[in-house]
């Protein structure tokens, strides 16, 4: 297996994840090219999350290698991941709910950016003028998610498609190259969907790459470079949206369920 070619971001090679007697994920493999939207699609209990956390460092996998841009990720804390520029935002909502949106974001680019202890405790000018183009940062990243006008309220005042929207805008303040988007519009209305995906778009033109679990199929098909569907923790198909969409497995295991549940 090659690590180290420059359009194959993140490379997965047989990765395995056990929990007790329960497979979760069994020789997966695949990779993210870079800048492009690859989504993970399957039933519940596929794997998804399971990948995304292993992936992002939260679990330990029983088996296989994540290499993100040669680097092998196998190991590393979550924090340690995240400074590589690998970055998630999570199916349960991270959000400080006690504090503003605006601190929310203010303080994962202070996670970010770990000043220097010294500058800290000196007080030097420096620190004035850093936090200054922070809360800058802040303001244009609350903007980017279309927040602008909800930076002073608490994140537990806001509607629940505003609270997913945060998620998203503290996990841009981590300063992802990989973004991991895990479920992001689940909950939403199709009007929040629909401009969550002209965000999503926004995303990728700053050259982030994403790996997207979403549920919504007018979304995966409409924003996805390429689709992995998984079933029972095993790769079934990779490839372009069309190609998926009609793949009889794939229809077989998880969209022709879903037709049907949807027609119930
Ligand atoms: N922490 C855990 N402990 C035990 N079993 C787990 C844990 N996390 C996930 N599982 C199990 O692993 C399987 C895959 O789950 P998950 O990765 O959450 O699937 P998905 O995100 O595709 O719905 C499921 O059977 C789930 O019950
Ligand atoms: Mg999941």
């Amino acid at each position: 297996m090659s690590t180290s070619q420059p359009d194959r971001e993140l490379v997965v090679d047989g990765l395995s994840i056990r929990f007790g007697g329960l497979t979760a994920v069994e020789s997966m493999s695949f990779h993210v090219a870079k800048g492009e939207i690859l989504s993970l699609i399957g039933p519940n209990g596929a794997g998804k999350t399971s990948a995304f956390n292993a992936i992002t460092g939260y679990i330990e996998p029983n088996g296989g290698t994540i290499a993100y841009r040669g680097i092998r990720l196998n190991g590393l804390k979550p924090s340690q991941i995240a400074a590589h520029g690998v970055v998630r935002t999570f199916q349960k909502t991270s959000v400080f709910m006690g504090q503003t949106a605006f601190d929310n974001v203010l303080l994962g680019l202070h996670l970010a950016s770990r000043q220097r202890p010294l500058a800290i405790i000196f007080a030097l000018p420096s620190v004035a003028r850093e936090e200054k183009e922070l809360a800058e940062e802040a303001r244009r990243i609350l903007a980017f998610v279309g927040l602008e006008a909800r930076g002073a309220l608490l994140a537990s005042s806001l509607p629940y498609g505003e609270l997913r929207l945060l998620e998203v805008a503290i996990a841009l303040a981590a300063k992802p190259r990989l973004l991991l988007l895990d479920e992001p519009v689940s909950g939403m209305n199709p009007s929040e969907t629909a401009s969550f995906m002209q965000i999503l778009a926004r995303i990728r033109a700053l050259d982030i790459t994403v790996l997207l679990v979403e549920h919504d199929m007018k979304m995966v098909m409409g924003v996805s470079d390429r689709v992995i569907c998984l079933n029972q923790g095993r790769i079934i198909a990779d490839g372009p949206p069309a190609a998926i969409q009609s793949d009889r497995e794939v229809i077989r295991a998880y969209l022709g369920e879903r037709y049907t549940r949807a027609q119930d």
